[in-house]
């Protein structure tokens, strides 16, 4: 199937007098009629369901879904995008481990690699695309064990060099997990292009009504594990889960098997079925909205190109944007629906330019249906210093505008009467 085809049926198909819908299966816990049936999930946890924290019947087939979408092997969800991640991090690393990352990431994501993973041990290296693959392979060692980045850094609008840092990290071994919140396996799927393991916000736009905080971990199934002495707890037996063998039991799910039965079952860090229910719903009409977000969000980009109270626009949807060329190499069938702009007369003209606005409401979020914006300088990174700051590519007059599925005329207005106010 297609994708659009894949977004509306993967990972449900009823049987002969059943709920066309995925049903709510809100049960924490699944019985059994024998010790033995129950015995034998313990042995082989993908067979069955024993406890919500661990897997459930809705929740599996949202994961199902988008592993279908992001072409990888096995899912697993978890109850916010935070702790995709986190899990993510955990799977591959330990303390006394390092990863590599780039400063431009999603602001919450880069407090969480730089300050919480350090006092768990593991260290965050930063790199950056201006430094020279010498300098980048010089801060790889023995226990570097994953880097990490995103399709389209929130909000700097960074593209990721898949084709540049895909084959680094395979030289050297090293899982790529990469964030594709901002693009969505609609227009990019970072497994084609050399990642391992995707993480998600599904609060975003999987989601895409804001109603529902989650997110998931997708497994490429595309490393070798076994042999690499990086990984040596995936080919050797875990004490904690009776010397299961990851590679063994998961095969090509390894990773997504050791994030579940490891991670999963110590962190606890599930989604509630009904939120793993609204997520799938919104993922249903994934590819519809975000035609429509791209179309719109290049529509409100050139309109702002030619507003002469705007300093500078980021768009990579723009025949001139910088990111313009890296991004037509990966996305296909749009650039999604963020746009960032200045504001002339800096922080103080950026701050009214949002208390003008009509319709568009200041929220701290992107990717809803609705349009919505914020001033991220003021609000997601107020904990940031100047210098990091500048780091992540946000300036005081930066907007960040999510471009909703409105009429493209009805943005456009409400965004040139708040200018000229
Ligand atoms: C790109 C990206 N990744 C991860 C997250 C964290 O996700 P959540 O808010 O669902 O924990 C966000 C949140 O804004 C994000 O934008």
């Amino acid at each position: 199937m297609e994708k659009e085809s894949l977004c509306l049926h993967a990972g449900y198909t009823p049987k002969s007098g059943d709920a066309n819908v995925l049903p709510i299966y809100q049960s924490t816990t699944y019985a059994y009629d024998t010790p033995e049936e129950l015995a034998h999930l313990f042995d082989v946890p993908k067979d069955g369901h024993i406890y919500t924290r661990i897997s459930n019947p809705t929740v599996a087939a949202f994961e199902e879904k988008i592993a279908a979408l992001e072409g990888g092997v096995a899912a697993m969800m978890t109850s916010s995008g935070q702790a995709a991640t986190l899990v993510a991090v955990l799977t591959a690393a330990q303390a006394g481990d390092n990863i590599l990352a780039f400063p431009t990431l999603y602001g919450g994501t880069f407090n969480l690699l730089k300050i919480t993973l350090m006092k768990l041990g593991i260290e965050c290296r930063f790199i950056h695309s201006e430094m020279t693959d010498e300098e980048i392979e010089s801060m790889i060692d023995d226990r570097t064990k994953m880097m990490f980045g995103e399709t389209i850094a929130n909000p700097a609008m960074v593209i990721f060099d898949f084709d540049r840092f895909a084959p680094l990290c395979r030289r050297h071994g090293i899982l790529l997990a990469i964030d594709n919140t901002l693009a969505t396996p609609c227009l990019v799927t970072p497994f084609k292009h050399g990642a391992n393991v995707v993480v998600h916000s599904t609060t975003k736009y999987l989601d895409g009504h804001a109603v529902s905080v989650g997110g998931v971990i997708v497994d490429g199934g595309n490393f070798e594990f076994r042999g690499n002495p990086r990984y040596a707890d995936f080919y050797t037996p875990d004490e904690s889960y009776h010397g299961t063998v990851y590679v063994d039991e998961g095969g090509k799910a390894a990773f997504a098997l050791k994030a579940r039965m490891q991670l999963m079952r110590d962190m606890g860090v599930s989604p509630s079925p009904f939120n793993a229910w609204l997520t799938n719903l919104g993922t249903e009409t994934l590819h519809l909205r975000m035609q429509r977000h791209s179309e719109n969000a290049l529509a409100v980009a050139r309109a702002l190109k030619k507003n002469d109270k705007i300093s500078w626009v980021k768009y990579c949807g723009l025949e001139d944007d910088p990111n313009h060329e890296a991004a037509s190499k990966y996305f296909k069938g749009g650039f999604g629906g963020m746009v960032c702009f200045g504001v002339k007369g800096g922080r103080e003209k950026a701050a009214d330019f949002i208390r003008n606005l009509s319709f568009i409401r200041q929220l701290t979020h992107i990717a809803d249906c609705r349009t919505c914006v914020l001033h991220p300088a003021s609000t997601t990174h107020r904990q940031l210093s100047d210098r990091e700051l500048v780091e992540c590519g946000i300036s005081d007059d930066f907007i960040r505008l999510s471009v909703g599925i409105e009429n493209a005329a009805d943005i456009i207005r409400d965004i040139e009467q708040s200018l000229n106010r």
